[in-house]
């Protein structure tokens, strides 16, 4: 059992002294403005391995590598084991000259540079330049690549604030920087551009909608073809609390629920109306989230923490709006409900 050393990310010798630990080829939890992710030096074997044991993550799902320039990102990939290299390498510049640094991950073959360990095993690697000042300023001060997973046990929430961070990692990781909340709340959206069609292989922070102004060709990907392909990482059951029953609902059975014992996630106008309808509830906790998709990514999985800690029993979800702005956030939700584990 390690102890985890709290750090401040908002004082400088804490985070040169992350840093530090980070160069030691130790394991330092830092916050990016999407969730927290758990930092390793990207060229230690061994720093890396121990990345996937303190997560208990199964070693065939590759990891994503922060950089802090888009220079240092050119130097992961190798665009000569690519069919269109002018093509890919058009993308990658429009990509990045549109969201970096910021909550896309780009994925592309990979250079030598990059291990196996860290692409588990995949001839390509995912890579992500993080708006956050804090992480840039972190990985500048290492000096190297960071490797960075979000900061939780596998199939967990991903954290959204250190408390979250520590409840499934304290005794398990060196550190971690305390940077406050996360910005955006969910994880980055991960395109694949080393194919023809530049896709979406998880949807993220920044909506398909988005991406689509500046590159009309990308494609979000189908379940099907990503049962058959691509992002391991895809096809677990993915972000849910540690409750027995988690479901969605809507219309009749969200009134059930609002009268029912289980905790209640809902949004703010649908908390209002039957509030003036039913009147307050009287068993069974409540989380109101923002009536706007960004608001409610931003707080969801601290929902889900607080759930986990004011119930052992069943957590009712309200069915998010089936409206395209919704997609991230109806993507998390599908994988916690979801009674199978497709791994
Ligand atoms: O916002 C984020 O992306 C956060 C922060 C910390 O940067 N990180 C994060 O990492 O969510 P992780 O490991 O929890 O999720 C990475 C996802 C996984 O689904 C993984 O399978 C996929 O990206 N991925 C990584 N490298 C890949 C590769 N070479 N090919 C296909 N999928 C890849
Ligand atoms: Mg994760």
């Amino acid at each position: 059992m390690l102890n985890t050393l709290r750090l401040n990310g908002h004082n400088q010798e804490h985070l040169k002294h992350a840093a530090q630990l980070l160069i030691e080829g130790k394991l330092v939890a830092f916050p990016t403005e999407t969730v927290y992710g758990l930092g390793a030096n990207a060229f230690c074997s061994k720093a890396v391995r121990a990345v996937f044991s303190a997560k208990m993550r199964p070693p065939t799902n590759p990891l994503i590598v922060h950089v802090s320039s888009l220079e240092d990102a050119w130097k992961l990939w190798d665009l000569s084991r690519v069919q269109d290299k002018e093509q890919v390498a058009e993308r990658i510049r429009v990509l990045a000259q549109a969201f970096w640094p910021g909550p896309l991950t780009i994925i592309c073959q990979k250079s030598d540079l990059i291990s196996e360990t860290v692409s588990a095993g995949n001839a390509k690697v995912a890579v992500r330049v993080p708006s956050l000042a804090i992480s840039r300023r972190l990985i500048e001060l290492a000096g190297v690549p960071l490797v960075a997973p979000s900061a939780n046990a596998s199939t967990r929430p991903s954290p959204t604030a250190a408390e979250h961070v520590l409840r499934t990692l304290d005794g398990r990781i060196d550190a971690v920087v305390n940077g406050g909340n996360c910005e955006f709340g969910i994880e980055s959206t991960v395109v694949d551009l080393s194919g023809h069609t530049p896709t979406i292989l998880r949807a993220g922070a920044i909506p398909l909608s988005k991406l689509k102004e500046v590159m009309p060709t990308m494609a979000a990907m189908s379940t099907d073809t990503m049962l058959d392909k691509c992002s391991p990482g895809m096809m677990n059951k993915h972000y849910a609390p540690h409750l027995p029953h988690i479901y969605l609902c809507h219309g009749d059975d969200l009134t059930r629920a609002w009268l029912g014992g289980h905790s209640l996630l809902i949004r703010k106008s649908s908390a209002d109306r039957l509030l003036a309808e039913l009147g307050p509830r009287c068993a069974g906790e409540s989380t109101v989230l923002p009536d706007d998709p960004i608001g409610f990514a931003r707080d969801l999985y601290a929902a889900f923490y607080r759930a986990e800690r004011l119930s052992d029993k069943a957590l009712a979800i309200e069915t998010p709006p089936a409206e395209l702005c919704w997609e991230s956030v109806a993507d998390k939700l599908r994988r916690a409900t979801s009674r199978e584990l497709l791994d």
